[in-house]
């Protein structure tokens, strides 16, 4: 047996397929574009594992995963293959329509081939598993419920936009073509091997490096945070036992303003690495002007994915978030080699 997974040289991506290669037989293949936020570097340690596969490649390139398809045959697809970062969303938005949308209705179209050509019972176990956000819900004012699997969509950003409209996409090819699918829409993740444009990477690979930690606006804006390997969990559990068709929202419980996760990661660098003159990382904090269109708060009520399919996470933002920084501090050489040319550009750009 076979699954593919898109976008795997990415933060989630790579995570799941190390947890999969560790805990698996089966084998996982894993189409990536590799971007800019794609990283091969993340799956060294099981890039000669016989039940792994790396393909370079677009998930919009039709021959290609029509080709695929035929030689592997698998019995899911994990669609992580995104361009994920707000930020660059209000820059660059084309890229984010191109994957996002255009990417996704690629896969689905030859998902669909290729399961129509199967035997019933082959048909009955295929799944196409569409991971995406929290951030397709919109924004929660302070005192509203957290949001549900019923919550309308209400996208404020080109990259949530994007990731509602391929929602649609992939409710549409179970409602009108029977496509077995499944989609998850989870809150922000934070771990291992995320790239440092988000804010949590962003603030520990500046605060080492004596740079500003920029938060933007008044940093009252809240986030339901959630350790990447729970999500990875979560996935599987999806995969496995989720019922076709249906939506599950994941979400650790975690809500946080961003000043405090920045004030949480300067502590904890005070406390495993301080500096040579005492002083806390904290005087790094900069207030800069706001993301344009920012949502206020999300948080997801993840009582579906509990009840239904018995998933629960195992680390708690205490824990998480000191792994989190462990991790960064043990792999600087990781974090060296992602901070390039291209990556200063995009600082230079986004923060002066
Ligand atoms: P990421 O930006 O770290 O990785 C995305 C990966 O997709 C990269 O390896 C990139 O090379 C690849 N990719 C981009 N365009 C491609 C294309 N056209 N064809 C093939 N590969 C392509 O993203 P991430 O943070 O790992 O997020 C993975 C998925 O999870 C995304 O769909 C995202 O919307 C969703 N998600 C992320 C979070 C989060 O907090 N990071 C939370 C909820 C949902
Ligand atoms: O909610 C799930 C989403 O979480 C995912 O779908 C996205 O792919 C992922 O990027 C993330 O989106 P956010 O915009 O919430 O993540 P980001 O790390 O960019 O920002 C987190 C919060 O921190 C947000 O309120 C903006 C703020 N921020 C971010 C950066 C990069 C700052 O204050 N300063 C910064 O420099």
């Amino acid at each position: 047996m076979t699954i593919f997974v898109t976008g795997g040289a990415g933060f989630i991506g790579s995570n799941f397929i190390l947890n999969w290669v560790e805990n698996s037989q089966e084998k996982i293949i894993n189409i990536d574009k590799l971007t800019y936020a794609g990283n091969l570097e993340n799956l060294k340690s099981v890039e000669d594992n016989p039940n792994y596969l790396f393909v370079e490649g677009d998930i919009a390139d039709n021959a290609l995963i029509e080709s695929l398809y035929k030689l592997h045959q698998p019995r899911a697809l994990i669609n992580f293959a995104a361009e994920s970062h707000v930020d660059r969303s209000i820059h660059t938005p084309q890229d984010f329509i191109y994957t996002n949308i255009l990417g996704t209705f690629n896969l689905l179209e030859t998902s669909l081939r290729f399961w129509k050509a199967l035997k019933d019972s082959e048909q009955k176990n295929f799944r196409f598993l569409h991971v995406s956000t929290d951030e397709v819900y919109g924004s929660l004012g302070k005192d509203d419920h957290p949001f549900l699997e019923t919550n309308s969509y209400q996208p404020n950003s080109p990259y949530s936009a994007s990731k509602a409209s391929s929602d649609h996409l992939v409710r549409a090819y179970f409602h009108t073509y029977g496509l077995p699918v499944l989609t998850t829409n989870c809150s922000n993740n934070y771990g291992p091997f995320q790239f440092p444009e988000k804010l949590i990477p962003l603030c520990i690979s500046n605060a080492l490096t004596g740079e500003l930690l920029p938060i933007y606006g008044d940093g009252m804006q809240i986030r339901d945070w959630l350790y990447v390997n729970d999500h990875c969990n979560a996935i599987n559990r999806v995969l496995e036992i989720g019922s076709i068709g249906e939506v599950y929202n994941i979400g650790g419980c975690n809500e946080k303003t961003n000043i405090d996760v920045v004030k949480t990661i300067c502590l904890i660098l005070d406390e495993l690495k301080p500096k040579l003159d005492r002083k806390s990382y904290e005087e790094q904090i900069k207030f800069i002007k706001d993301r344009p269109g920012h949502d206020r708060r999300y948080a997801i009520d993840a009582r579906k994915i509990q009840n239904k399919l018995k998933w629960n996470p195992s680390e708690t933002f205490e824990s998480g978030i000191r792994n989190t920084i462990q991790w960064y501090l043990n792999n600087q050489t990781w974090v060296g080699h992602v901070l390039d040319g291209q990556y200063r550009q995009w600082i230079k750009k986004q923060y002066t």
